[in-house]
C-alpha cells in the first residue's frame, strides 16, 4: 500500500486526477470507479480541467458508481445516481450510456445486485476505482463488519453515518435511507487500482486504523492491505494520527514523477 501525503485537499485532488489522465491516456476506455460524498469533489474539478484544457480525451471513457440508495427514485436529487450526473458526468461532458450503476429502485434488490456484478465483470473489470472513507472506516456503504469478501449486496447503514450523511438532506436525518446498495469489499478489491482519498482531521482516527491496524471487519478499508495496488492519498490532517508519516512522505518525494501513483 502507497501512502502519499499532500499539503490539502485540492493537491490531493490534482495528484488523483493526474492519476486517472494518465491511464486515459494509456487506456481512452478505461472505466472509472467513482465515489460520492465532499471528499472527491477536488479530483472531479481537476479531472474537469485537464478535459478542458484538451490533455486528456474522456470520449470513450467509461463511468462506475460505488453505491446507492435503496428506495430513492433515479431522479432524485440525492440519490448517487443524481449526484454522479451532476459531480461527474456533466461536467466531463460523459453521457448517461457510458454510465453502469446498481438499481436502487429494483423490487428484487438481490438480484440488481448480482446483476451489477456481472455487469462489471461483463465491462471487463473497473480500472481505477477511488473512495472516499467514512468516519467509521466504511468505503462505499460497508459498514464495520462487512464481510471482506463481499460482494455487490443491500446494507444497512448504522445511525453514525445516517448523522454524517443528513447534511445532503437539509440536515434531516429521517430523509437518510437505511438501506443502500454496495459494491461489496470483494468487489471493490477486484478493481486494478483502488485510490482512496482522505481529508481533514475527522478522518484520521479511520485512516491511521485502515493503514497501519490489523485487517480487520471492524474497519472495511483496512481490506485494501490485501490489494497489490492501493493508493491511499491523505492531507495533513487525515495523516495526524498516522506513527509512519515521515517515512511515507520521505518515500514519495524519493519516487520518480514518471511511476505516478
Ligand atoms: C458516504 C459514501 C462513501 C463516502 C463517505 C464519506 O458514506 N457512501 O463512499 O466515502 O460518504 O463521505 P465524505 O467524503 O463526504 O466524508
Amino acid at each position: 500500500m502507497e501512502v502519499v501525503i499532500v499539503p490539502d485537499a485540492k493537491s490531493g485532488g490534482e495528484l488523483v486526477a493526474e492519476a486517472m489522465a494518465r491511464l486515459l491516456r494509456r487506456k481512452p476506455d478505461a472505466l472509472l470507479g467513482v465515489a460520492t460524498g465532499s471528499t472527491p469533489l477536488p479530483v472531479y474539478e481537476a479531472l474537469a480541467a485537464h478535459v478542458h484544457a484538451g490533455d486528456v480525451d474522456v470520449s470513450r471513457a467509461r463511468i462506475a458508481q460505488l453505491d446507492e440508495y435503496v428506495g430513492l427514485p433515479a431522479e432524485h436529487p440525492e440519490s448517487y445516481r443524481s449526484v454522479l450526473r451532476r459531480e461527474v458526468l456533466e461536467p466531463l461532458g460523459i453521457g448517461m450510456d457510458a454510465f453502469m450503476g446498481p438499481d436502487g429502485t429494483a423490487q428484487d434488490v438481490q438480484g440488481a445486485c448480482e446483476a451489477y456484478d456481472r455487469a462489471l465483470a461483463e465491462a471487463g473489470g473497473v480500472d481505477l476505482q477511488l473512495l472516499g472513507i467514512g468516519t467509521d472506516g466504511h468505503i462505499g456503504f460497508n459498514e464495520p463488519c462487512s464481510s471482506l469478501v463481499s460482494r455487490t449486496r443491500i446494507k444497512t447503514l448504522t445511525e453514525q453515518t445516517r448523522v454524517d450523511n443528513a447534511r445532503f438532506f437539509d440536515g434531516d436525518v429521517d430523509a437518510v435511507p437505511h438501506h443502500v446498495i454496495t459494491q461489496g469489499i470483494g468487489t471493490i478489491l477486484e478493481a486494478r487500482h483502488v485510490v482512496l482519498l482522505a481529508t481533514g482531521e475527522a478522518k484520521a482516527d479511520a485512516v491511521a486504523a485502515s493503514v497501519e491496524g490489523a485487517v480487520a471487519a471492524m474497519c472495511p478499508a483496512s481490506a485494501l492491505q490485501l490489494h497489490p495496488h492501493a493508493t491511499v492519498v491523505v492531507d495533513e490532517g487525515a495523516a495526524s494520527k498516522l506513527k509512519l508519516a515521515d517515512y511515507f512522505r520521505h518515500t514519495f518525494a524519493s519516487k520518480p514523477d514518471w511511476q505516478g501513483i
